[in-house]
């Protein structure tokens, strides 16, 4: 197990730790099947939601104009971009590793959406999300579990959507399967409404 992988601040023994090793393994198998560096500063690696996965989430949250769009632990801020420049909505990403957050902002600039994509160089955990009305996470189960009381604290009616892993304890309204490309791994949509 790279020591990257494990959870910053958390022992082997703790709650959970067999089935984050498990998730993380997954995680590291699809990282190798898109042949894609994990490298990052947080305790999360970095494997980023292929585009048509991206384009499907927003869908399920079905953006509209007026909403706000977060997403938690951004990464090269596709999904902030995407929804910046598909729905013309105001987006933020939350990401704690430096250079991710300033290749996103290049792109958002390059993308002609600097105005609307703000990304905020932040540990998600300690961040202020309670604006958004669409929240979308890519991050392992023990980091949902972690976010859980923040999610539940979001304003009723928000939409919550998550990549290959969903939030112990809630149902997902709407539950996809995507098979990627390379075909080595299927991609999870869980849709949630609070
Ligand atoms: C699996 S990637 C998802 C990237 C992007 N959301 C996507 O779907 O393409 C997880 C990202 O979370 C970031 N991350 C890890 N721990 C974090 C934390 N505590 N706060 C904010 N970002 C974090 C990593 O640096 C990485 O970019």
């Amino acid at each position: 197990m790279n020591h990257y992988l494990r959870p910053r601040n958390s022992k082997p023994e703790t709650r959970n730790s067999t089935f984050s090793y498990v998730t993380a393994a997954l995680f590291v198998s699809a990282l190798w099947a898109c042949n894609l560096p994990g490298y990052t500063a947080g305790e999360v690696p970095f494997v980023p939601t292929p585009p048509e996965v991206v384009n499907r989430m927003l869908e399920l949250a079905d953006v509209k104009p007026g909403d706000v769009v977060y997403d938690v632990g951004s990464g090269d801020g596709r999904i902030v971009i995407a929804a910046a420049k598909k729905y013309g909505v105001r987006a933020v990403g939350i990401e704690i590793d430096g250079d991710l957050i300033d290749k996103a902002r290049s792109r958002a600039r390059t993308e002609g959406v600097a105005d609307i994509a703000e990304f905020r160089e932040q540990d998600a955990l300690a961040a202020d999300i309670s604006e958004a009305t669409v929240v979308t996470i890519y991050m392992l189960p023990e980091f949902n579990y972690k976010l859980k009381p923040k999610l539940e604290a979001l304003k009723p009616g928000t939409r919550v959507v998550c990549h290959d892993f969903g939030v112990e304890g809630w149902t997902p309204a709407r539950t996809e399967k995507f098979p990627d490309r390379t075909i080595l791994h299927t991609h999870t949509i869980y849709f949630y409404k609070r």
